[in-house]
């Protein structure tokens, strides 16, 4: 098992508490899933879902008929995901532990369905995957064609109080993030349509865009 999902393995007890969602990580969560243009019925890939923060505001957008396909490579963090109501009560949630840089496994084939995702998102979680690029390419081949996808990730703070972005910095360091990564490079350079927000400081950098077709 890789360094960093060993790190996960180990905080996932108490992940949400402290990686800052609320005060910090939830708007660039909320824009990117805005991006993506789910509608009622989406079918919708996660790399890298983790505890499942993203999945109450999915099921908003998709309802019941939607898909929640959730790829991580930690067993405990999926265990917390699997726990949430959100997950409990709703038949399309389908949560996959492997390596998003691997090959798909047929568990995952299968619970995207033969089509395809509609839609793929990587929130927080690129940034941390040493071979991101292989994880990026994994991910999107596995959405259909003309599919929607969004990354949320980190930078060092480019604005803002001094202490703030320590913080953001210190936030890094502590989720094993590399702050030279930028991966959300991948969309503006292989998607149309591009929707782009820079929240706190230019800290969460958010991409949202259509795979070709
Ligand atoms: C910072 S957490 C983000 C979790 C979630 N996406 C969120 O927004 O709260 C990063 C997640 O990426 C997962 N991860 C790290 N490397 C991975 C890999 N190679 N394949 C799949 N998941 C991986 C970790 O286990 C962890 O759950």
């Amino acid at each position: 098992m890789a360094g960093r999902t060993r790190q996960y393995e180990l905080i996932a007890p108490v992940y949400d508490l402290v990686s800052g969602e609320w005060p910090v990580y939830r708007p660039g969560r909320l824009a990117g899933i805005a991006g993506l243009r789910l509608r009622p019925g989406s079918r919708l890939l996660v790399v890298g879902c983790g505890t499942g923060l993203d999945l109450r505001p999915v099921h908003e957008r998709v309802g019941d008929g939607g898909r929640f396909v959730g790829l991580d490579a930690s067993r405990q963090m999926l265990a917390r995901a699997g726990r949430r109501p959100a997950a409990r009560g709703w038949p399309g949630v389908t949560l996959v532990q492997g390596d998003a840089t691997a090959p798909p496994s047929g568990r995952l084939l299968e619970a995207l369905g033969g089509d395809g995702a509609d839609a793929v998102l990587c929130t927080y979680a690129l940034s941390l995957i040493d071979d991101w690029p292989a994880a990026w390419r994994a991910a999107v081949a596995l959405g259909r064609p003309g599919a929607r996808v969004a990354v949320v990730d980190m930078q060092p703070a480019q604005r803002g109080p001094r202490p703030a972005r320590a913080l953001a910095r210190l936030a890094m360091w502590s989720g094993g993030a590399d702050p030279a990564a930028r991966p959300w490079r991948a969309v503006e350079e292989h998607c149309t349509d591009v929707d782009r927000w820079d929240l706190r400081g230019g800290h969460v950098q958010v991409r949202a865009g259509t795979l070709p077709g």
